[in-house]
């Protein structure tokens, strides 16, 4: 469902990545773990059509992104991935659930049918009292909790995490590795789920699943 073939990325001259392979079918979560400046971001940014490979195919759902451009290609990204990264990226002057809505009026979906998902999702995530909130009312782990929301509005193919909690402390870390474990069970066989940690975050994720 995805794969990657031969995935070189050279900076100018330095070689960040030489010639990756990966394969990753719906229902699986895969960690890319790696120290800092291995080219963990960089391989997720080229997987999820956010940057182009100086070598290398990938396709997604059979469709080799390389021959995506302009709207096409952020049609395609808004339907088929989601993305969550180390700092949220919300919009400040728009409450949780406007945030969360936005990528699914974009993809042109039913104003109603959006929001109801939204509400949902916000829900599942721990959010139902926190709908009208803006960003800065949200503590760190419940903004990163909309984002990934926000990712899942779309029903996307793939979720691409870089870092997902790297920019909070231990306990919303935790709670939110928890989260994930319960979305996996939710959306099982539906979704891939990509994620990028660093050394000591993978360990940490890899004990929560063990204790669920
Ligand atoms: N736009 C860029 N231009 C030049 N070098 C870059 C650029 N982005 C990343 N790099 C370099 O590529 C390497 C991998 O970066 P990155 O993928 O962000 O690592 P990680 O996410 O594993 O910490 C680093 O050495 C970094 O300095
Ligand atoms: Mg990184």
């Amino acid at each position: 469902m995805l794969t990657a073939r031969n995935v070189t990325k050279n900076y100018s001259n330095l070689p960040v990545l030489k010639g990756v392979d990966i394969s990753v079918s719906k229902g699986e979560i895969v960690a890319i773990v790696g120290s800092s400046g291995a080219g963990k971001s960089t391989l997720l940014h080229i997987l999820g059509t956010l940057d182009a490979p100086t070598m290398g195919q990938i396709e997604i759902n059979g469709v080799a992104t390389s021959t995506l451009y302009g709207k096409k290609l952020a049609d395609f990204r808004n339907r088929h991935i989601g993305f969550i990264f180390q700092f949220h990226h919300l919009l400040p002057e728009f409450s949780a659930l406007e945030n969360v809505c936005i990528p699914g009026f974009i993809a042109g979906t039913k104003k109603s049918a959006v929001r109801e998902r939204a509400i949902f999702l916000l829900e599942v995530l721990g959010l139902r009292e926190r709908l009208e909130h803006r960003p800065k009312e949200l503590s760190g782990g419940e903004q990163q909790r909309v984002a990934v929301a926000r990712a899942l509005i779309n029903n996307p193919d793939v979720i691409m995490a870089d870092e997902p909690t790297g920019n909070l402390d231990s306990h919303n870390a935790r709670e939110l590795n928890q989260l994930f474990v319960i979305l996996q069970v939710l959306f099982v066989d539906d979704i891939l789920l990509l994620f990028v940690f660093l050394v000591h975050h993978h360990l940490l994720y890899e004990q929560e699943l063990m204790v669920e």
